[in-house]
Formats: C-alpha cells, sequence, structure tokens
C-alpha cells in the first residue's frame, strides 16, 4: 500500500480498507486452522501433550477476534463512519457512548489481548518450530498461525495507530 493512498484515504476509505482486506481475511483463517489445530490434536495430542493445548488457544483466538470484529463491525466502525460522512454534510448519528475513548479503550484491550495468545501459541509450540515427524496438517496449521499473525500486525497497526487516533481527532473536531 503506497504512502499516498495512506495518506490521502478518508476514513471511510480506511474502514472499507480493514474490513474487506483484514476482516474477511481473519474470518476465513480462523475456521481454517481451528478445523487443522482440532484435527491434529485428535490425531496426535495423545503423545504431544502441547497440540492439545495449541488447539485451546486456537479455539480461544478464534472466539475473541470473532467477538471482536463483530464490535468493531456494528458498534465502532459505522459510528466512524457516521462521523467522517457528518464532516461532508451528513446528519450526526446518536451513540450509545459518550465518548469514542471508551470503544476504542475496550479495542485497544482486545488487540493486546490477542498479541499475547500469539505469544503464548509461540512458547508452546517453540517459536512455531516442526517436529520432524509434523503431518502436512501441523504443517499446514504452524504455517496459517504464522501468516495470520503478521496479517494481524497490519491489521491492529492500522486501526490502532490509524484509524482510531484519527478518529479521536475528528471527534474533538466535530465536538
Ligand atoms: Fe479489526
Ligand atoms: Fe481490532
Amino acid at each position: 500500500m503506497s504512502q499516498a493512498h495512506a495518506t490521502s484515504e478518508d476514513l471511510i476509505e480506511l474502514v472499507d480498507r480493514i474490513v474487506s482486506n483484514h476482516h474477511t481475511f481473519t474470518r476465513a483463517e480462523l475456521s481454517r486452522l481451528l478445523g487443522l489445530a482440532q484435527e491434529v490434536a485428535s490425531e496426535h495430542g495423545a503423545t504431544h501433550a502441547e497440540l492439545l493445548q495449541l488447539e485451546d488457544l486456537v479455539g480461544q483466538l478464534a472466539e475473541d477476534l470473532l467477538t471482536h470484529m463483530d464490535r468493531e463491525e456494528r458498534v465502532l466502525f459505522p459510528y466512524i463512519v457516521a462521523l467522517e460522512a457528518s464532516l461532508h454534510g451528513a446528519p450526526r448519528i446518536h451513540a450509545s457512548f459518550d465518548s469514542l475513548k471508551h470503544p476504542i479503550g475496550r479495542m485497544l484491550r482486545d488487540h493486546e489481548t490477542a498479541r499475547i495468545l500469539l505469544q503464548s501459541i509461540r512458547t508452546i509450540t517453540r517459536d512455531l518450530r516442526l517436529p520432524p515427524d509434523a503431518s502436512v496438517a501441523q504443517r499446514a496449521l504452524y504455517d496459517g498461525v504464522a501468516a495470520l499473525e503478521v496479517d494481524l500486525e497490519t491489521h491492529m497497526h492500522l486501526e490502532s495507530d490509524e484509524l482510531f487516533v484519527r478518529a479521536l481527532a475528528l471527534e474533538g473536531r466535530a465536538a
């Protein structure tokens, strides 16, 4: 993504880019990785206890992130989009919160929880190191977790450091 694109887009476009690039990918990958984690745990969990823990952690990550993205899409993002639109003449919408600081604070805590879960996955898998007898499914699972981790860093950076910061500034201007 070019700098020119990043700086010229408004918050409506930025929200759209986050949802269409990152939320769509994350939902699809969580579902696929959860299936792989369940398969690997049922086939090799009896001899590799860490794979049972891995299944739990991937399950928790999936549950947390799906709830988190739903909240962003149902509450926070529509409000940010309406805030941006109000600068172009659209009527302001009523929010269920006093300030964006509250929902944004919650989303930032969720991002930190996701990072902690990913760190736990790295700890129990010794940095996603595959054993010599790894199955095809385990290889696909570890590769997929690593790719999701990279995408999540970009995704959370776009929200925490760009969208949320710009939305708070906009809210200050619109007040
Ligand atoms: Fe998100
Ligand atoms: Fe988020």
